[in-house]
C-alpha cells in the first residue's frame, strides 16, 4: 500500500480537525476525564491476507487520505503492496478532546507457497509493544506512560461466500489471546445482501467452532433503553461487512458519497443499508473504545503479563541476572507481595467462614433449646387445666376428693413425675 518507514513510533502525524461527527466528546464524564489524563491514545491494527482492502479501510476510517495520495494512478497501475508493519497516527479533536488515534497496518500475508508462521512477525509486533508498556510501567517515574499497545485487532476476511479457510483460523488463533479480535468481511460490495448474511452466520459458526474468542461488546444492566439498542445493534452487526474506498463517486441523483460506483449503482460506504462501515467505526471511537482499551489492560496484557513473568522465573534463579536487571527483581518482588496478599486474603477467608460457622451451630444450638422449653411449658399448663377441670367437676357434684384418686390423677397427667 505505501511504503513508509518501519513502524517506529515515530510515524507522521496529521493534525486534523474531523469535520464530521465522531463521537468521543460524548464518552460519559467519568471515563472521558479518565482518557484525558491518561492521554487518550488509541491504536488499532489491521490483519489480513493481501489485496483485501486493508490499507483503503484505513484511509476510509481516517475520512482522508493519511497515506500519500495514490492518485491519480493510471488506469493500469498496481496500487502498491504494504511491505513492512507500518503505523500511522493523526490527532483527532473533537470539542477541544484530543485523541491519539494510530492504525497499524501489516503487510497481506497469503502470497507465498508456503504461509506457515507468516503470523509471526505481526505477534511479535504486539508482543513488543507489550514489552515497552511494562518496561514503562517498571520505570521510576511512571506519570508518562505511552500506550502504544494495540487495542482493536480488524481482521480481514475474504468474501468467498465459502467457510473460513485454514489460513485464517491459524491467525485467529495466535491473535486471539493477545489482542480484541474484531472480525469484518472484506470488500462487502462483492457479495448479494443476502450472501453477506449467509456468509456472516458461517463465519461466526466457524469462529465458534474453533474455539477462537473475539471481542465480545459487554452491555451494562443499568444502560439506558437506546444505549442497550446501540450495543445490540453492533453486536448484531459482527462480522461487520465493509467497504472501503477513499474516492468521492457521483450517485444517479447527484450527491458525491464515498464510495464504489459499478455499471449497475453505486454502494455507498457511509451508508448503512449498503455495508456495515459506519457501524464499524461507530464501534471503535465511539461506543467501546474505553472497553477496548480496558480489556486491552485488564486482561490480555495482564495474561500476557503474568506469562512472561512465569517464564521468567526459571531464570531468576541465577541471583546474577537479578543484579544486572533491577526490572526484574522488581517484577518478582511485585510478584511476591501479591501472592502474600492472596494468601493473606485466603487466610482471613477462611477463619471468617470458620468464625460463621460456629456462629450458626450456636444458634442453632439455643434454638432447640428454647423449643424444647416451650413444649415443656406448655405440658405443664395442660396438666394444670385439666387438674382445675377436674377440681371442678367435683366441686359442682359436690363430692370431695378421695386421698388415692387424687394421686391417680396425679401419676397420670404429671408427665414429668
Ligand atoms: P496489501 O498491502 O497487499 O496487504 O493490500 P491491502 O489489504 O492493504 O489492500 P489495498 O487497500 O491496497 O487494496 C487492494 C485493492 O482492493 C485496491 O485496488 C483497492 O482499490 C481495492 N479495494 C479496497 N477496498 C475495497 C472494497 O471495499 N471493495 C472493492 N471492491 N475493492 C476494494
Amino acid at each position: 500500500s505505501l511504503s513508509q518507514p518501519q513502524d517506529s513510533g515515530s510515524a507522521p502525524i496529521i493534525r486534523k480537525k474531523l469535520n464530521g461527527y465522531v463521537g468521543f466528546a460524548n464518552l460519559p464524564n467519568q471515563v472521558h476525564r479518565k482518557s484525558v489524563r491518561k492521554g487518550f491514545q488509541f491504536t488499532a491494527m489491521v490483519v489480513g491476507e493481501s489485496g483485501l482492502g486493508k490499507s483503503t479501510l484505513i484511509n476510509t476510517l481516517f475520512n482522508t487520505r493519511l497515506y500519500p495520495p495514490k492518485e491519480p494512478l493510471p488506469p493500469s497501475a498496481e496500487r502498491p503492496q504494504t511491505a513492512a508493519i507500518e503505523s500511522i497516527s493523526a490527532d483527532i479533536e473533537e470539542n477541544g478532546v484530543r485523541l491519539r488515534l494510530t492504525v497499524v497496518d501489516t503487510p497481506g500475508f497469503g502470497d507465498f507457497v508456503n504461509n506457515d508462521e507468516s503470523w509471526k512477525p505481526i505477534v511479535e509486533n504486539i508482543e513488543s509493544r507489550f514489552d515497552s508498556y511494562l518496561e514503562q510501567e517498571n520505570r521510576v517515574n511512571r506519570q508518562k506512560i505511552v500506550d502504544n499497545r494495540v487495542h482493536a485487532c480488524l481482521y480481514f476476511i475474504q468474501p468467498t461466500g465459502h467457510s473460513l479457510k485454514p489460513i485464517d483460523v491459524e491467525f485467529m488463533r495466535q491473535l486471539h489471546t493477545k489482542v480484541n479480535l474484531i472480525p469484518v468481511i472484506a470488500k462487502a460490495d462483492t457479495l448479494t445482501d443476502e450472501e453477506v448474511a449467509e456468509f456472516k452466520a458461517r463465519v461466526l459458526a466457524d469462529i465458534a467452532h474453533h474455539n477462537i474468542h473475539i471481542f465480545q461488546a459487554p452491555t451494562y444492566e443499568n444502560e439506558d433503553d437506546e444505549a442497550l439498542a446501540e450495543a445490540e445493534e453492533i453486536a448484531g452487526k459482527i462480522p461487520f461487512a465493509v467497504v472501503g474506498s477513499d474516492r468521492l463517486v457521483s450517485t444517479p441523483d447527484g450527491r458525491q458519497v464515498r464510495g464504489r460506483a459499478y455499471p449497475w449503482g453505486v454502494v455507498e460506504v457511509d451508508n448503512e443499508d449498503h455495508c456495515d462501515f459506519v457501524k464499524l467505526r461507530q464501534m471503535l471511537v465511539r461506543t467501546y473504545m474505553e472497553e477496548l482499551r480496558e480489556h486491552t489492560n485488564d486482561t490480555l496484557y495482564e495474561n500476557w503479563r503474568t506469562e512472561k513473568l512465569l517464564s521468567m522465573g526459571v531464570i531468576q534463579d541465577s541471583s546474577v541476572f537479578k543484579e544486572i536487571n533491577p526490572a526484574i527483581r522488581i517484577q518478582e518482588e511485585r510478584v511476591m507481595h501479591e501472592a502474600k496478599l492472596a494468601k493473606m486474603e485466603a487466610e482471613m477467608k477462611m477463619v471468617f467462614q470458620q468464625k460463621v460457622q460456629e456462629k450458626e451451630a450456636k444458634l442453632k444450638q439455643s434454638e432447640e433449646e428454647l423449643y424444647a422449653r416451650h413444649r415443656e411449658m406448655k405440658e405443664a399448663l395442660e396438666k394444670q387445666r385439666l387438674d382445675l377441670d377436674d377440681k371442678k367437676r367435683r366441686i359442682e357434684s359436690g363430692r370431695p376428693l378421695t386421698p388415692e384418686k387424687q394421686t391417680q390423677k396425679k401419676g397420670r397427667f404429671n408427665i414429668r413425675g
